[in-house]
């Protein structure tokens, strides 16, 4: 099956979970309210890949992206509390430095597109359906 169900009652304000779908990392972070605001306040002029947070949510407390970067394919780091989350406190990656805000766009690097958004769905209100 194509379609992957992400149990996301578990994971508390400020955490992130990893989920495989497709094969491919799926990211789903439990945003602070200080990450909503950031990734809200950000003039979408002064980005690569222009796209507003609200474009990129259904709920803006629930961040949900394909972990892999956009530049050469490695998963970027920040799903953990110890990772570099690199200056725009989203996701840096390891490869050539890309780095994500907290709403996963491209803000510095080499990586030409925001992190994907996969095709998802709020199956209940803890629980998505991905895919
Ligand atoms: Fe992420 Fe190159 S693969 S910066």
């Amino acid at each position: 099956l194509s379609t992957t169900e992400i149990d996301i009652s578990h994971v508390e304000v400020g955490q992130a979970i990893t989920v495989l779908w497709r094969g491919k990392p799926v990211f789903v972070r439990h945003r602070t309210p200080e990450e909503i605001k950031e990734a809200e306040d950000v003039n979408i002029k002064e980005l690569r890949d222009p796209q507003t947070d609200q474009q990129r949510v259904q709920k803006p407390e629930w961040l949900v992206m394909v972990g892999v970067c956009t530049h050469l394919g490695c998963v970027p780091l920040g799903q953990k509390p110890t990772d570099p989350k690199g200056e725009f406190g989203g996701w840096f990656c390891p490869c050539h430095g890309s780095q994500y805000d907290t709403s996963g766009r491209i803000r510095k690097g080499p990586a030409p597109r925001n992190l994907e958004i996969p095709a998802y769905i709020f199956e209940t209100d803890t629980t998505l359906l991905v895919g």
